[in-house]
């Protein structure tokens, strides 16, 4: 069985997502555990509902490889996935674990990425702009904000009425759709 840890600092519908994927047939894979810098995230109670581990840790923990490498390790986390989740990853997680952590962004790379483009901000950036489609990316995670080895993208369509929360539902519910499936072809 492999195993995945799923970073998140938010709402949580993808892990979530991803947790109930897992645990709906046995596909070889579980999340055993969801990591979060902030103590007041709905994913926290999304993971405990479910039976998964949720452990809240401040940044400087995250950042700290006394703490994390550890961690990860006496769980035998094999991949890590960020579904929302918004500090960096320190170079000693990277280093750790080679081509074994993934985020999801919700635009199409490398358009709308990088620093300070997460979650709304991006979907409004891209009405502001009246951008005729839009989409998710999910990609390996670099040194670099939002410029790692991109994996898959999905596109959808936006029209001139469209509002960014318009446009935030269509992309959870492509992400919904697609991020789960993806994450298991890496593990398989
Ligand atoms: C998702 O749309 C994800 O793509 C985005 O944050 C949202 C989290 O929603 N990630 C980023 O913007 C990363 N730069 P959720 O907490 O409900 O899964």
């Amino acid at each position: 069985m492999k195993r995945i840890a799923i970073f998140a600092s938010g709402n949580g519908s993808n892990a979530e997502n991803i947790i109930r994927y897992f645990q709906a047939d046995s596909r070889g894979a579980e999340v055993a555990v969801v990591i979060t810098n902030k103590a007041d995230a709905p994913v926290i109670g999304r993971a405990e509902r479910l039976g998964v581990e949720a452990i809240v840790l401040p940044g400087a923990d995250i950042r700290n490889p006394d703490i994390m490498l550890p961690l990860l390790a006496g769980r035998r986390i094999d991949l890590i996935v960020l579904a929302g989740f918004l500090l960096m990853i320190p170079s000693f997680l990277i280093a750790a674990y080679p081509g074994g952590i993934v985020n999801i962004h919700p635009s199409l790379l490398p358009k709308y990425g990088g620093k300070g483009m997460y979650g709304r901000h991006v979907h409004e950036a891209v009405v502001a702009a009246g951008e005729k489609e839009t989409g998710i990316t999910v990609h390996y995670v670099s040194e670099k904000c939002d410029e790692g080895e991109p994996i898959f993208q999905a596109s959808i369509e936006v029209v001139p009425t469209d509002t960014p929360a318009d446009v935030e539902a269509k992309i959870h519910q492509l992400e919904k759709e697609h991020f789960p499936r993806i994450i298991e072809g890496l593990l398989s």
